[in-house]
């Protein structure tokens, strides 16, 4: 298979992550026969150095010109008196919106060689936790009407027929590839908005008789996930519950350099991150944890690319070196071998 990846490894410790990322990815290339060819781009404080922009035009083209992108983290300390449109993270929204990415994946796995790291009770978790929250990402009301006007404010959520069919579409079919369970998350006893999602939610069910369709109000499911989290598998939730319910989830697994993330649009382009800042504290000093971005690239080999033999074997590889003991800082425990970023990238590459 021929592909082409935009590459923007961002600040901090984006660059650092991103090196260990590509060379699994040439290592998967050859294993599996595969041509990736990779061009870098900048966005975000690395942009705004150069380009006096978070988001130049010519890295917005490069990314629409391919077929996905795969992104470090972007900001930091040094551009954080910036006005707000010169901010860094005004080059994510941008490419969020030019790309037209409507659909955020953040799977929260807990590997079980990682289990000390829950802060949840063994018992309520078990051995091994991965849930999937499909969150809609360009709709609702972070995108809706709020005005600010003396002593009262509003802020309005919206969402048309078109725009939930679009996300359930991603979460049933998601849920297909998994335990075939959907749990649709909303607050239908209130909002209207609400009531259309179930309503939408309970029709296209008709369309995927082999997955199990579930509701539960918003406030019902952030309480089951930390009573019962091994009930959920695939979550799909609008906007707002979703931003909130996927930081839960992720905090669940305790730790966040192993979590990535995928932006998906209509067709296969997606943009692959993983949920962790810049961490300008550990920057350029071989301490970051290379994996949330090691499992992004694994994200989009199955998600953009459809290559799922490749996207588990990068999975395995990862779940063999928490085998054989070794840990970046991040994760570290008494007993595991300490290691950095380049030597956890390269034995990563090794396994596979
Ligand atoms: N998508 C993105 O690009 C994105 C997301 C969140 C924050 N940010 C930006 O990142 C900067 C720092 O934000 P923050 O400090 O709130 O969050 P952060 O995620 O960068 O760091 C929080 C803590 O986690 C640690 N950490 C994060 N990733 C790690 C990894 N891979 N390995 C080991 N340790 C890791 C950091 O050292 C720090 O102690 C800010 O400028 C923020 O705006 C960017």
């Amino acid at each position: 298979m021929k592909k082409r990846i935009a590459v923007i490894p961002g600040d901090g410790i984006g660059p650092d992550i991103m090196g260990e990322a590509l060379n699994v990815l040439k290592v998967v290339e050859k294993k599996f026969g595969h041509e990736f060819s990779v061009t870098e781009y900048l966005a975000g404080g690395a942009a705004l150095d150069v380009y006096s922009t978070p988001l130049p035009e010519e890295t917005l083209s490069g990314c629409k010109a391919s077929d996905a992108v795969l992104l470090g983290s972007l900001g930091g300390p040094k551009w954080d008196g910036l006005p707000s449109h010169l901010r860094p993270e005004k080059g994510l929204l941008g490419l969020r919106g030019g790309l037209g990415l409507f659909c955020n994946l953040r799977p929260a796995i807990m590997y079980k060689q990682l289990s000390d790291a829950c802060p949840l009770k063994a018992e309520v978790v078990g051995d091994e936790l991965n849930i999937m929250v499909v969150r809609e990402l360009t709709g609702g009301i972070y995108f809706g009407k709020r005005e600010r006007d003396g002593e009262s404010a509003y802020d309005t959520m919206n969402y048309t027929k078109g725009e939930i069919e679009r996300i359930m579409h991603k979460g049933f079919e998601i849920a297909q590839k998994r335990s075939k369970r959907l749990c649709s998350v909303d607050k239908a006893n209130i909002l209207s908005s609400s009531q259309l999602w179930r309503d939408v939610a309970n029709e296209m069910a008709k369309q995927y008789p082999d997955v199990e369709l579930s509701h539960l109000y918003v406030d019902n499911a952030a309480m089951q996930l930390v009573r019962n989290p091994r009930q959920f598998d695939v979550i799909v939730t609008e906007n707002m519950f979703g931003d909130i319910l996927s930081d839960e989830a992720s905090q669940i697994t305790g730790s966040i350099g192993m979590l990535p993330s995928a932006s998906l649009s209509e067709g296969h382009m997606g943009m692959y991150e993983p949920i962790h800042g810049s961490a300008p504290d550990i920057a350029g000093k071989d301490l970051a944890n290379p994996i949330a971005m090691i499992l992004s690239v694994a994200m989009m080999l199955r998600h953009s690319f459809g290559l799922e033999a490749e996207a588990l074997a990068i999975e395995e590889a990862i779940g063999r070196v928490l085998d054989e003991g070794y840990r970046t800082a991040d994760i570290h425990s008494p007993g595991m071998k300490k290691i950095g970023t380049k030597e956890m990238g390269r034995r990563i590459a090794e396994a596979l």
